[in-house]
């Protein structure tokens, strides 16, 4: 489930952080869209912060001379990809813009442009809330089917009391909650139902002696990230996870086992094999393991040279003992990216294999974003640099193609 977050400008903008991350625990995707007045209440990095995602503050973008013809239809792209339009707070101002249908900046416009149930929360100040004007523009907006969460009647922040204040964050939440299990075609969503999906993630731990191993860079963040997406769209999730410092999602149909070396992660991904129907090798498993770890903490002298032995290949193991799974690999590369990709594809016997170009700055390891190369058998898919979050829904989108190609499931 998606929805965006439109901020607009008032004093209880800072709520709406709060709003972005209670929804993101019940497994929502959070896209902030903010009005130029709220930017002067809270800033759109705390929000890019919370989400992950990029936020929305201007309806064409200000980044190069020309606005791209991206940033000119992302309204478009964002209205067909929600499934809600949450304000908080809502003004006096942006209620009354919704009501006329005017649309002069990314979150007025959206709001024409979306088909997606529309949910505010007004908060201003008591004379605001009663003026007649607001009183008939929230009018129009009910009869449209826009849903209000009331605001509560307290002490303002102008000073004054009585009606306006923002409703209780459980109270907006629960709202959106409500309007996305009714929203007709929600369940489209949930496409990886009966599924059961094996994802591995974060970097392994090969020990040198009791105090040192080897390692690399990765946060897990990948591998989480397809476990989460794979949660929320319905599939059971057998997550197998490397000592990785990315936080752990918390969902019901997720169950983790933790290991720590490459050697713990191919006894647990083999035992899991025969529960699994779909397998993504998320995880930077180290290649060798130090050939003899040594019993004591090795002491400080001069040169050490250290024998390391090849370690076995989980994923072609995988794919040597599949039956009916469909198996997704990744491929961490800093060159050659496609040839190098497309041979592990084969020599692994993969059903896809995610390419990710590991030399750029900003995507790959241990950052929030990615740009991968999903390659199949039948073509590849180029996703530009994005969210981790949304990079895991377009390699799980591969699922079902992949599926139609396989004799049904035992
Ligand atoms: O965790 P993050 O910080 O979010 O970073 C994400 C990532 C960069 C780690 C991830 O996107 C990624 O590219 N993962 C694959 C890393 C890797 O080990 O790539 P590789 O090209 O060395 O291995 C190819 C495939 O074989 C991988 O699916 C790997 O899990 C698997 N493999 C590798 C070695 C081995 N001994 N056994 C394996 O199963």
């Amino acid at each position: 489930m998606k929805i965006a977050l439109g901020v607009s400008g008032g004093i209880a903008a800072y709520k709406a952080a709060e709003i972005a991350r209670l929804l993101q625990d019940r497994g929502v995707r959070v896209q902030v869209v903010m009005t130029r007045s709220a930017q002067e209440f809270i800033r759109p990095l705390s929000f890019a912060a919370l989400t992950g995602e990029k936020v929305i503050t201007d309806l064409f973008s200000t980044g190069g001379e020309t606005p791209n013809l991206d940033s000119a239809v992302e309204h478009i792209s964002v209205a067909q990809s929600i499934h809600a339009l949450v304000v908080v707070p809502a003004t006096a101002d942006i209620l009354a813009k919704f009501a006329h249908g005017i649309c002069d900046d990314f979150l007025t416009t959206l709001h024409l442009a979306t088909t997606a149930p529309v949910i505010v929360a007004p908060a201003m100040n008591v004379n605001m809330w009663n003026h007649a004007a607001t009183q008939q523009n929230l009018q129009t907006l009910r009869a449209r089917g826009v849903h209000i969460v009331e605001p509560g009647s307290g002490y303002l922040a102008c000073g004054m009391i009585g009606a306006g204040r923002l409703a209780a964050n459980e109270a907006i939440v629960d709202a959106v909650m409500q309007v996305l299990e009714v929203k007709p075609g929600a369940a489209a969503e949930r496409d990886l139902v009966g599924e059961t999906i094996l994802v591995t993630a974060g970097p392994t731990r090969e020990k040198i002696d009791p105090v040192r191993y080897i390692s690399n860079r990765s946060s897990g963040k990948m591998g989480y990230a397809i476990a989460e997406a794979s949660a929320q769209r319905g599939a059971r999730v057998l997550l197998v996870t490397g000592p990785a410092t990315a936080k752990l999602p918390e969902l019901a149909n997720l169950e983790v086992t933790r290991v720590e070396s490459t050697d713990e992660m191919r006894s647990a991904v083999l035992g899991l094999l025969p529960q699994a129907t779909v397998v993504i090798k998320a995880a930077a498993v180290g290649d060798y393991h130090v050939k003899a770890i040594a019993e004591h903490k090795i002491k400080r002298g001069g040169p050490l040279t250290l024998e390391l032995e090849p370690n076995p290949d989980i994923l072609k193991e995988i794919a040597a003992r599949k039956h009916n799974q469909i198996v997704i690999g990744f491929a961490a590369e800093t060159q050659d990216l496609l040839a190098n990709g497309r041979k592990k594809l084969e020599s692994k016997s993969l059903d896809a294999i995610v390419i990710n170009d590991v030399s750029r700055d900003g995507i790959g390891f241990d950052s929030d974003r990615n740009a991968v190369t999903i390659l199949t058998r039948d073509g590849e898919t180029v996703v530009a640099e994005t969210s981790k979050c949304e990079v895991a829904h377009r390699i799980l989108d591969q699922i079902s193609p992949l599926r139609a190609h396989r004799p049904a499931r035992a």
